[in-house]
Formats: C-alpha cells, sequence, structure tokens
C-alpha cells in the first residue's frame, strides 16, 4: 500500500473508531495512543517518510501533518462532547430509589421534658409556678430553715461555698423561705430549680441536679393532704401501677418529715425520688408567720431520679454527658 492509500486507511479507521467513542476514560487513551500518541499510526507513517522519493516527500509531508492535525482536532472535539454529555446525564440522573435525606431537628433535652412533664401536673392542681436564686446567703439556704450553724444537719449536704456566707444552693428549699418573706399566706408554689452538692459522684448522685421543691401554706392543712397529693403526682407521672412507699425520715425543716421511695424495676430495689413533710413551726417563725394560725406541708423532689426511673435511664451522668447517642433516644 502507498504511503497516501496508508493515509486514507488511517483516517478512516479513525473515523470510525471515534464513531462509536467509548466513555471510559482507559479506552478513550487506548485511541488516542493508536493513532496519535508517540507510536501511534501517524508518527509510524512520519517515520516511513524517509523512504519515499525526493520528488513525492514534500506532497507527502504536507499530507501527514494535515492528518495528524486532522485527527487530534477530532478526536479533541468528540472528548469535549463525551465529557459535556456524561455531566449533564450525572446531573439529571434522578435515583428515586435513594432514602430521603434527614432534615436533622434539635428538641428539649430530656430532663427539660420531665420538667415540663411535673409542672403540668402541679399546675393542674392549683400550684403555681416561682423560681429563686442558685447562689444565695447562708440564712435562706441552711439558718432560716431551722439548720443553724453547727447543726450536724449541715453535713447531709456537702455545700460548695463561694464565701463564708454565701453558697450555691444545695436544695430549692431557700426558695420557701424566699416566698414566705415576700408574700402573707395562704401560698401554693412549685418551684423547679438547679442545686448543686460537692458529693461523691455515682450513679444516682452527681454534683448538680436539678429539684422540684413544693409548699403550700393554709389555715388548715394536714398530712393526709400532703400524702394524697404526693401519691396522685406519682401515679400521674408513673402509672397508676407504679409501685411507692412512704418512709419515716428527718429534716431539719419539716416535722413529721418523710421520704418517697419508687421501685426501680431494672435493678430491684427502691429509689428515693423526694423529702417532704410538715412545715416546722420554727420556719413558719423565721419568716414572720403566725404557726398558731398557719400550717403548710412542703416537700423536694429530684428531677434526675424522676427521669432515670420513667425512662429507665441508667447512670445520672448519662443527662449531662451531652452524648448524642443518648439525647436522640429522647427526641
Ligand atoms: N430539701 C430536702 C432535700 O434536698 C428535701 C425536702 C424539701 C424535704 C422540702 C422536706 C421538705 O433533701
Amino acid at each position: 500500500m502507498s504511503i497516501l492509500e496508508q493515509i486514507d486507511s488511517v483516517r478512516n479507521s479513525f473515523l470510525a473508531d471515534i464513531e462509536s467513542f467509548p466513555t471510559k476514560s482507559l479506552e478513550i487513551d487506548a485511541i488516542r495512543s493508536k493513532y496519535i500518541g508517540r507510536k501511534g499510526q501517524v508518527a509510524q507513517l512520519f517515520s516511513q517518510l524517509g523512504k519515499a522519493g525526493n520528488d513525492e516527500r514534500p506532497l507527502l509531508g504536507q499530507k501527514l501533518n494535515q492528518l495528524k492535525n486532522e485527527l487530534s482536532q477530532l478526536f479533541d472535539e468528540k472528548l469535549k462532547q463525551v465529557h459535556s454529555n456524561t455531566q449533564t446525564s450525572e446531573d439529571q440522573k434522578l435515583d428515586l430509589s435513594l432514602p430521603g435525606r434527614k432534615n436533622r431537628i434539635g428538641s428539649l433535652h430530656i430532663l427539660e421534658q420531665t420538667l415540663g412533664e411535673i409542672k403540668e401536673i402541679y399546675r393542674s392542681i392549683g400550684f403555681h409556678i416561682a423560681y429563686g436564686p442558685e447562689v444565695d446567703d447562708d440564712y435562706h439556704n441552711f439558718t432560716a430553715l431551722n439548720i443553724p450553724e453547727h447543726h450536724p444537719a449541715r453535713d447531709m449536704q456537702d455545700t460548695f461555698f463561694i464565701n463564708p456566707e454565701t453558697v450555691l444552693r444545695t436544695h430549692t428549699s431557700n426558695v420557701q423561705i424566699h416566698l414566705m418573706e415576700e408574700e402573707d399566706p395562704p401560698i401554693r408554689y412549685i418551684v423547679p430549680g438547679r442545686v448543686y452538692r460537692n458529693e461523691a459522684i455515682g450513679y444516682k448522685s452527681y454534683c448538680l441536679f436539678h429539684q422540684v421543691e413544693g409548699i403550700y401554706i393554709n389555715e388548715k392543712v394536714s398530712f393526709a393532704e400532703l400524702k394524697g397529693c404526693l401519691e396522685y403526682f406519682v401515679k400521674q407521672m408513673f402509672g397508676p401501677k407504679k409501685k411507692m412507699r412512704f418512709r419515716p425520715s428527718y429534716f431539719p425543716f419539716t416535722e413529721p418529715s418523710a421520704e418517697v421511695d419508687i421501685w426501680d424495676e431494672k435493678r430491684n430495689q427502691w429509689m428515693e425520688i423526694l423529702g417532704c413533710g410538715m412545715v416546722d413551726p420554727a420556719v413558719l417563725k423565721n419568716v414572720g408567720y403566725d404557726p398558731e394560725k398557719w400550717h403548710g406541708y412542703a416537700f423536694g423532689m429530684g428531677v434526675e431520679r424522676i427521669a432515670m426511673l420513667k425512662y429507665e435511664i441508667d447512670d445520672i451522668r448519662n443527662f449531662y454527658s451531652g452524648d448524642i447517642r443518648v439525647l436522640e433516644q429522647f427526641i
């Protein structure tokens, strides 16, 4: 075959190859090297130029250059076309079998949800909601609650001191005093809030936790009413079948005093959720209420413990770890 004939044959076979142009990059590379690569068919034709006679060599050289430019140009054009096709078809590809995209949304922390349930139960039976200081003086956290200096009951609540007269409150009972100082009886409040204790950390005790205090003062208030109110609360919160018990206890600011335990199904043991009692006459005297005329009850419940029992959370530290695997379970 003469060189001129070979030029035509290479052109035709190239045109046939790019007609069915492949989309995979390896195959594209194969076409490039087959024709216009360093050892491709065009380069081979160039190497035969030496054999041609002197008179045809310039014309053949010209034709070969033309072929080379033509093939390179066609190749580039085809490549561009293939790229733009695959791009649009990728963009437009709609895979209806893919799962939908989930919108992650925030939600209230499980403690805040539990607090909301507690507030709602007490609101429905006539309690107002009040708040008080987390940093308070010794008088409101202890002395006014009938816990004088050096009283052993101060050891019951290991205290974080800001300075010798100021503490992080160890219970929400400090707000009993603030409320009674500010208002004349009768009063009926619940007080949700954070409290702090410098005690050993374990599955049911943490240095920070939440309480809901309750205080009801009126002319005739009985221990039976306190029991009825707390039983009602437990039934609303946990359902009518949950086992509970009242157990005699001691607090300097109530007399008599009791604690309520709830049966912990998982651990097969009782868990204390609150302390309560009839407000001690000494406390009423401290706030200027006449103990002959006014009586009342008070209680203070642990919100974390209630949430642990209700939602089967095994460790109080889970509330404070911020672990998404815990949080996600309570959306
Ligand atoms: N303040 C007590 C505690 O933190 C609970 C309590 C509140 C007990 C009100 C009696 C009355 O343990």
